[in-house]
């Protein structure tokens, strides 16, 4: 579907890049043409991942939390690439805990990497873009120099979710942040689109949110298509999303899930219940005692 150059001209952070789903997607990236950072807390992990990546990769190290740290990760991409025009706020922290035994540093360590670490990236990469911009000569000028934000959240961010009540508040403030500035920084030719995954599995999340294998299988029959996502699946739309392909998409939030979001309907459990032919014989029977012959 993609063409070698299809990012060819793109400049891109994926903060959190040094595993999982933000490896994936800067591997996606670099192979389509694009030049790639990370970004994370972890100097070892970043390295292995850059050398995964390929070379001319870069990675700073950097906690999101931290806005100074954040604009001198910015300075460094800047002074390397002359300008940055896409950024992938996928760093996240996550885990379970029943919300009455939340402290309040616990609530804390979670909403500052995810929606204030979101917001610290988010607004040194408009600031630079819009400024930029500024000294564009022709409006079609300042278009062409444009942006792209993909924003990661969760299929939760509107329902909530038990178990998970930082992470839930975070991406909420989060899907809040793409449709504010889908619109406020349209004018600068900045799109901002969301993906919201169903469950990947990451050694970070599955370590964190999977306490045992027969978890891990009860989850999984809740899912229609009846199996996890793959990350490559999620860097594919990550690709489309930053992609001139998906120029006309603003303000998205694109679910990847596998269905599983839509299984709150009320008769979707028989689908876990029980196997199909036995499904078809119970509605049977149901229907000859309504109607007997
Ligand atoms: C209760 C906990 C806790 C737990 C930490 N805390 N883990 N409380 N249950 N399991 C509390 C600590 O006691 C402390 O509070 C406070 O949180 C900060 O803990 P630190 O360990 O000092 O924080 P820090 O080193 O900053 O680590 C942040 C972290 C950690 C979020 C706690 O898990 C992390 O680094 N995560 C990054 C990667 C990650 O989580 N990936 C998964 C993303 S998956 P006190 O009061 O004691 O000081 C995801 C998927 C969602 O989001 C959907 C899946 C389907
Ligand atoms: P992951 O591998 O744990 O990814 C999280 C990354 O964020 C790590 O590389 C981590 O590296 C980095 N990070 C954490 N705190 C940071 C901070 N303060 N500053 C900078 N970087 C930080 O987990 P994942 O599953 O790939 O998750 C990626 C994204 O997908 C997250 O936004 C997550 O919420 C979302 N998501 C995942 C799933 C799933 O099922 N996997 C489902 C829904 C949504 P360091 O710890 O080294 O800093």
């Amino acid at each position: 579907m993609f063409e070698k150059d299809t990012l060819l001209g793109k400049h891109i952070l994926i903060t959190g890049g040094g595993s999982g789903l933000g490896l994936a997607m800067a591997q996606q990236f670099y192979t389509l043409g694009a030049k790639v950072a990370i970004c994370g807390r972890t100097e070892a992990k970043l390295q292995a991942a850059t050398a995964q990546i390929g070379e001319g990769s870069l990675y700073y190290v950097c906690d999101v939390r931290d806005p100074a740290a954040v604009t001198a990760m910015f300075d460094y991409l800047t002074e390397q690439w002359g300008h940055i025009n896409g950024l992938v706020n996928n760093a996240a922290g996550n885990f379970l805990a029943a919300s009455e035994d939340l402290s309040a540093n616990a609530f804390a360590s979670v909403v500052d990497i995810v929606l204030k670490g979101t917001f610290h990236c988010t607004s040194e990469f408009g600031k630079r873009l819009i400024q930029s911009q500024g000294t564009a000569s022709t409006a079609q000028e300042a278009t062409t120099q444009g942006g792209n934000i993909v924003n990661i959240v969760t299929t939760y961010t509107e329902t909530g979710s038990a178990f998970v009540l930082p992470s839930a508040c975070a991406k909420a403030g989060v899907l809040a942040m793409t449709n504010s500035l889908a619109v406020e920084w349209s004018t600068y030719g900045i799109r901002v689109n969301a993906i919201a995954p169903g469950p990947f599995p990451t050694e970070g999340a599955w370590s964190r949110l999977m306490p045992d294998p027969s978890i891990e299988e009860a989850y999984k029959r809740g899912i229609p298509l009846g199996r996890y996502g793959q990350n490559e699946e999620l860097a594919n739309l990550a690709a489309f999303l930053m992609s001139p392909m998906a120029a006309y998409i603003q303000g998205g939030c694109i679910t990847i899930d596998g269905g599983e979001r839509l299984m709150a309907g009320q008769f979707n459990r028989f689908v876990q219940w029980m196997p199909r032919p036995m499904i078809k014989q119970a509605f049977g029977a149901m229907k000859s005692s309504r109607n007997p012959a």
